[in-house]
């Protein structure tokens, strides 16, 4: 077991990609927190993490408001006194074109993906540094971070800023034995991106960009998530993983 003894928060872990992680840590023997939006959909993961053995804690938290961040944590150690990885999931996206964005909706993905990523981690990496606890944290990034799709002007610029946040706290963190390294997926089938996959033609057409010709599966980006938080990965710190199938190095 690759995180026994360990406690995780995985923010969005309720669904897709954060349940994943959740279940795949539970799996490794790792007390897991999960928040989200909507108690049914995290009363749901909890259970799925029960059934496996797993003790799962749920917080129906927003991560861009900073009193519900200190009261999810606070309840976390409160239970069991230290968070040794944070996973930090829960992400919006919603594509319009550039001249057509409004202020709310650009306003609305840097608070949840980027501020978020700032409340949630500033508050996780000082309770590990004042306890003196080594940690890892993980970004869920996106390639969008490290390329830009049409119509997603503000997510492509969260995520981009996640990436250098994620850097910028490495380099501060390293010497306190706090690792921070963000994970930038491709298309990964969730609810996100279901209803590209439901369309025949374009999901076709969207295939061809990729060189494994197939989509990503959550469970796929749990397995790199568990690398970043074992120790396994103790040397890296700063560094963004890219698992896309190949989507980001393919000129045409
Ligand atoms: N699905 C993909 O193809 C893909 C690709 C690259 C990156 N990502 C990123 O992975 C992450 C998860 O995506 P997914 O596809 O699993 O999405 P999803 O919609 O299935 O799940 C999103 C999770 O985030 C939570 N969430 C949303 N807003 C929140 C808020 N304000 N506060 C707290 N929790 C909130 C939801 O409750 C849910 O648990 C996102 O950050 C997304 O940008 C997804």
């Amino acid at each position: 077991m690759r995180l026994q003894q360990k406690t995780a928060l995985i923010t969005g872990g309720s669904l897709g990609i954060g349940r994943a992680i959740a279940i795949r840590f539970a799996q490794e023997g790792a007390k897991v927190a999960i928040s989200g939006r909507g108690k049914p959909a995290l009363e749901e993961a909890a259970a799925m993490i029960r059934d496996i053995g797993g003790e799962a804690l749920i917080f129906e938290s927003d991560v861009q408001d900073r009193a519900q961040v200190n009261k999810m944590v606070d309840g976390i150690l409160e239970r069991w006194d230290r968070i040794d990885v944070l996973v930090h999931n829960a992400g919006i996206n919603s594509p319009v074109p550039f001249l057509d964005m409004t202020e709310e909706e650009w306003d609305r993905h840097i608070d949840i993906n980027l501020k978020g990523a700032f409340l949630v981690s500033q508050r996780v990496c000082r309770e590990m540094a004042d306890r003196k606890h080594h940690g890892s944290v993980i970004f869920i990034s996106s390639v969008n971070g490290l390329a830009a799709e049409a119509n997603l002007a503000h997510y492509n610029a969260s995520k981009g800023g996640m990436n250098l946040l994620a850097m910028s706290m490495a380099v501060e963190l390293a010497p306190l034995g706090i690792r921070v390294n963000s994970l930038c997926p491709g298309f990964i089938e969730t609810r996100l991106t279901k209803p590209v996959i439901d369309n025949g033609p374009l999901i076709r057409d969207y295939l061809r960009t990729i060189p494994m010709g197939r989509v990503g599966q959550p469970e796929e980006v749990a397995d790199a998530a568990l690398f970043l938080a074992s120790d396994e990965s103790r040397y890296m710190t700063g560094h963004c993983m890219v698992i896309d199938g190949g989507q980001l190095i393919k000129l045409s």
